[in-house]
């Protein structure tokens, strides 16, 4: 009997799934063997990746010229024969040099090695285009100042060609990090999702530890959804996990830090799925966020919880925040592309000293509020003085507390 799934279409239709086959694996060896290769970065093979599983369905490669220019210009590209336009609103490239370049020639097909030199997949009718950072860069995240992190760390070095087409890994990429288990593909949660047999499925973004304020959110959005009438309503809490910018804490602690959320019930086990989501970030705030909502409907989450500032930051070179914290929303509820997933837009949680909780922040007695963010966090942790009660569950503070005083004895 094939149970028939309830959850959310994927973008497109079907889930993409550029994995090969077991059988093939031997054959699309031996034919890597006999191609030019492209030496990809730890992002590439992150966003490789992301590709593979679907993540980005319909897209079913590193993005031919079209493609990039649809995203770059309209955060969207157009489905075949008129069928609409489905959200993509960062550019999943990858960046070749001169030299590679030339040693395609005209190739249609090349192999793409990870870091360590083995062979990860062949990019197949590939298209080689100019890579104009500046005009990516700009439009990616609204400005070029300098300091920008993936823009600095994976941009600036890059080479100055853009290589697309069609993607065939040759195996699932693993991390050997232990936390491979997390990392389920969309086709794996959405069986989980099944076989719990969630009605809604609420899917939560995060690079952070999880504060109660977070948890404040998630909690919240499941008492709307019992009592928009849905029964079984499981939250995906979903970390990402490729590339975070230097003074993010990292995945490891993170996701100890989430393991103790769960233990000490400040999530109920029971409803939570927790998962890593493999994709870099960009911090490109309105715009990342449009991506990180687009990837988890391909996961089968049909509700998406979004609150401050969702994937900013400061400013690199001024005191501000680089984007207007309350644009992630609204441009969330409007995106185009994205009018079948639930926006549950959160207004922002801060201390409340006077009911000793996190709490949503009420302008009218402003003065009751304490807002933490990760650089007050830091000096906490740092210190050795816990941070008041309530912001964070004892067991969750403590994995930040060896973490940064593990950073201090180095
Ligand atoms: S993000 O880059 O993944 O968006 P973060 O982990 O800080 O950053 O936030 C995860 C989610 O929680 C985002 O939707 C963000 O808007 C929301 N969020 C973070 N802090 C707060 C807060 N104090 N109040 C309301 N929402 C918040």
């Amino acid at each position: 009997v094939t149970v028939r799934s309830s959850l959310i279409d994927p973008d497109g239709g079907a889930l993409v799934d550029l994995v090969a086959a077991p059988e093939r694996r031997a054959a699309l060896r031996a034919e890597a063997e006999a191609l030019p290769r492209v030496r990809l970065a730890p992002v590439d093979v992150e966003w490789a990746h992301v590709l593979a599983e679907g993540w980005a369905s319909p897209l079913r490669g590193f993005m031919r010229e079209h493609e990039y220019l649809q995203s770059l210009h309209f955060n969207c590209i157009r489905l075949p024969d008129g069928a609409g336009v489905v959200n993509m609103s960062l550019p999943i490239v990858l960046a070749i040099g001169d030299r590679e370049k030339e040693e395609i020639g005209a190739s249609p097909d090349v192999a793409l090695q990870g870091p360590d030199g083995g062979i990860l997949a062949i990019l197949r009718r590939v298209e080689i285009y100019p890579h104009n950072k500046e005009e990516r860069i700009a439009r990616t995240w609204g400005t070029t100042a300098p300091g920008l992190p993936y823009v600095d760390e994976a941009i600036a070095s890059a080479g100055n060609w853009l290589i697309g087409g069609d993607l065939e890994v040759l195996e699932p990429i693993k991390y050997n990090d232990g936390l491979d288990h997390y990392r389920l593909s969309p086709q794996q949660l959405r069986n989980e999702f099944d076989k719990r047999g969630a009605d809604a499925v609420f899917a939560f973004q995060l690079r952070n530890p999880v504060h109660n304020g977070h948890a404040l959110l998630m909690n919240d959005t499941r008492r709307r959804l019992l009592e928009m009438g849905f029964k079984n309503p499981i939250l995906l809490l979903h970390p990402l996990g490729g590339f975070t910018k230097a003074d993010d804490v990292p995945l490891p602690v993170r996701m100890e830090q989430h393991s103790k959320v769960l233990e000490d019930g400040v999530l109920d086990p029971e409803t939570t799925i927790v998962s890593i989501f493999p994709s870099p970030m960009h911090y490109a705030g309105p715009t990342e966020v449009q991506w990180h909502a687009k990837a988890r409907i391909n996961a089968g989450a049909n509700f998406y919880i979004v609150g401050r500032d969702p994937a900013g930051m400061g400013h690199p070179t001024e005191k501000r925040d680089l984007y207007n914290p309350d644009h992630g929303k609204k441009v969330l509820s409007m995106a185009p592309g994205l009018e079948k997933l639930n926006i549950l837009p959160f207004k922002v949680a801060a201390y409340d000293t006077v009911a000793k909780k996190m709490a949503f922040f009420e302008p009218s007695r402003s003065k009751d509020f304490l807002f933490i963010s990760g650089t007050k966090m830091r000096a906490f942790a740092k210190s050795g003085e816990n941070p008041p009660d309530g912001f964070m569950c004892p067991g969750g503070w403590k994995v930040l507390v060896d973490y940064y005083n593990s950073l201090q004895t180095e």
